[in-house]
């Protein structure tokens, strides 16, 4: 099933809990939140006291993507402020296996995430341990990026093996995309479908989503038709 998250980096900051509510009333059913250390990515967003605040304001999944190094020492704080799922990058992991307990012990879904340059053959001793794979489709950092068609490939991989290995990992995609990608997104596999400027650039959060989200769901049904 194809579900959108809002991702939140987009938003107006100012004024967190309407936006959020907005994306929640178009139709989306996680709140994406992308925690940037400046120092993995050449950007700083933010850290647990909004997730904190967040929590206060909706019941939605709470699907906290970190971009940051040595992500062991934040998970303990991302759980007391009310993070559902937690993804860290293979790259800026150098015990993902550990990583990946520590999050499921502190009562998360783990996530792993991969970059554009990583291939998904390196995750597969750990499928097995994660609630979700999310694959970057732009360089992670900043939103408004445009969407790199070999992430389709990548999409297509993690079915195949997901189907081979007997799992049920989701797969999540995250950059660029938007009513011109999104089709092709869910053609090739994707499942939650994380969108941050195509949501919220130029206000309307709620119209956005809803459009995004049917254009989402039509192209599932085409395909659960094998007519796409
Ligand atoms: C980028 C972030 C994304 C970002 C996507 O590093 O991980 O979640 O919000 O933004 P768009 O949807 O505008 O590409
Ligand atoms: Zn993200």
């Amino acid at each position: 099933m194809v579900e959108l998250l809002p991702s939140i980096l987009s938003s107006d900051f100012a004024h967190l809990a309407d936006e959020v509510a907005a994306a929640e009333r178009g139709g989306g059913t996680a709140i994406h939140v992308d925690v940037m250390d400046g120092h993995f990515v050449p950007n700083i967003t933010l850290g647990p006291p909004v997730v904190k605040s967040l929590r206060k304001v909706t019941k939605l999944p709470l699907d906290c993507h970190l971009m940051i190094e040595n992500p062991d020492n934040f998970i303990p704080a991302f759980a007391d402020a009310g993070a559902d799922w937690v993804s860290v990058h293979y790259e800026a992991c150098r015990h993902l296996h550990r990583t990946l307990e520590l999050i499921a012990q502190h009562g998360m879904q783990p996530g792993v995430v991969i970059n554009p340059a990583t291939e998904v053959s390196l995750l597969r001793p750990i499928l097995g341990m994660v609630h979700h794979v999310l694959v970057m489709s732009v360089n992670p950092g900043f939103g408004g990026q445009k969407f790199i068609p070999y992430s389709l490939t990548k999409m297509r991989q993690l079915k195949e093996l997901r189907q081979e290995l007997g799992l049920s990992y989701r797969i999540e995609v995250d950059g660029g995309v938007a009513h011109d990608t999104i089709a092709a997104v869910v053609e090739n596999g994707g499942e939650l479908l994380v969108a941050g400027s195509a949501v919220f650039d130029g206000g309307h959060a709620e119209q956005n989503a809803r459009k995004l989200l049917a254009a989402a769901q039509k192209a599932a049904e085409l395909e659960s038709w094998g007519v796409a």
